[in-house]
């Protein structure tokens, strides 16, 4: 650009002075010459024209008619009859130099605005992909919505197949605990089992619930006991499995306001996913800590074969599963209920490095957080 600022005007006057130092040194008794000379004019003009548009066009031919008039006034002897064509030629360098100026000055402008019209077409083009990524992005939010609306309305159908069975296993279950006195392993192991039975009755209640979101049954509640009533409730799934499973307990008593039948249902639900992925020998670490004061973080870290990046973007997807028989909610549940107590839930994983889950719970309770 600098260089094309320079070597243009140069080229110009050299031009014309080349040109003009041709008509003046060339000996008058060779006319055919000098019409050559005279017709070279053209070349600068239309350059300039060209380059720099109406101003540079006719700037050129003035200055070339005022160079080139004292050749015919004084050494042709400005006979105006005698020279007329070369008078003529004057303003036809003049004529030549605006009209090539204009038009190529009305070029140049029409390339600006096409310029400018692609720009904006582009700005447009830009705009329209990042609406049309929105709008899919919202077409996808949409469609989570959907399969939880229609959750609602399956949890219905469920709940009523379910609870009567429930309430069946539940007499039994009643019926044999008299047959055993407290104390006897068999009487805990069913006494455990009507805790489940109506942990499951209440499950199935929550499903049908979700349409229409409850008030959840806020409390303090210490976090490390609802981790390990849950740790106690996975115990024998847990060595059947042959995984082991460790808690690493905060400094201090860690309690949180929150629904601890709803953090426990995460919990079960992200721990059994732990457990289904570990291989036997190894082992579930779970670890809490406290951030400021103000963030309660549990970890759970497993040895399982990890998640690649495709998987990793859907698992929190109602029904998103990869096992033969999961219902892909665990992770959609577990997700919602954490929200709801004002937490995230965050997956950190790759294929074959295991995978953390990490749930952060704020801690608003102005006397937890510091009870030793
Ligand atoms: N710890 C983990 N290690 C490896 N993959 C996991 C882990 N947790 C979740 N996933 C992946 O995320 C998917 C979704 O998990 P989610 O708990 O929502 O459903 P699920 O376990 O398949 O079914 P359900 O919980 O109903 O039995 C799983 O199918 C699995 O592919
Ligand atoms: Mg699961």
């Amino acid at each position: 650009m600098e260089k094309s600022s320079i070597v243009r005007p140069v080229i110009l006057i050299s031009f014309v002075i080349g040109i003009s130092l041709l008509h003046y040194l060339t000996p008058l008794h060779l006319p055919y010459l000098h019409a050559i000379f005279q017709r070279l004019y053209y070349l600068p003009i239309i350059l300039a024209a060209l380059w720099y548009g109406l101003r540079g066009g006719l700037l050129c031919s003035l200055i070339i008619s005022v160079a080139y008039a004292p050749h015919l006034l004084f050494q042709w002897g400005g006979h105006v009859t005698m020279e007329m064509e070369k008078y003529l030629e004057i303003i036809l360098y003049n004529i030549v130099g605006g009209m090539t100026g204009l038009l190529s000055q009305r070029e140049r402008e029409r390339t600006v605005e096409l310029q400018k019209t692609a720009r904006g077409l582009e700005e447009s083009y830009q705009k329209l992909q990042h609406q049309s990524e929105r709008i899919i992005s919202i077409e996808e939010q949409l469609r989570r919505a959907e399969k939880l609306s229609t959750l609602g309305e399956m949890a219905a159908v469920l709940a009523h197949e379910i609870r009567n069975p429930l309430g069946s296993i539940r007499g039994t279950a009643e019926i044999l605990k008299d047959d055993y006195k407290p104390g006897d392993p068999k009487h805990e192991f069913i006494e455990i089992q009507i805790k489940e039975t109506e942990r499951l009755n209440r499950v199935v209640e929550d499903f049908l619930h979700m349409a229409r979101p409850q008030p959840a049954d806020m409390r303090p509640c210490p976090v490390q006991e609802e981790l390990e009533m849950i740790v106690a409730l996975v115990a024998n799934d847990a060595r059947e499995r042959q995984v082991k499973l460790i808690l690493q307990p905060p400094p201090f008593r860690v309690i949180i306001q929150a629904d601890g039948e709803k953090l426990r249902q995460a919990f079960l639900n992200i721990i059994i996913n732990a457990l289904q992925a570990t291989p036997p020998g190894e082992g579930v670490i779970i670890s809490t800590t406290v951030h400021q004061a103000t963030i309660c973080e549990i970890r759970l870290r497993d040895t399982g074969p990890g998640i690649d990046a495709a998987t990793l973007e859907r698992i929190f997807e109602p029904f998103f599963t990869t096992k033969h028989d999961g219902t892909g909610l665990g992770l959609a549940i577990s997700r919602k209920i954490i929200e709801s107590h004002s937490g995230t839930l965050t997956l950190e994983s790759e294929s074959g490095q295991g995978t953390t889950v990490i749930i952060r719970l704020p801690i608003n309770d102005p006397t937890s957080g510091g009870t030793p």
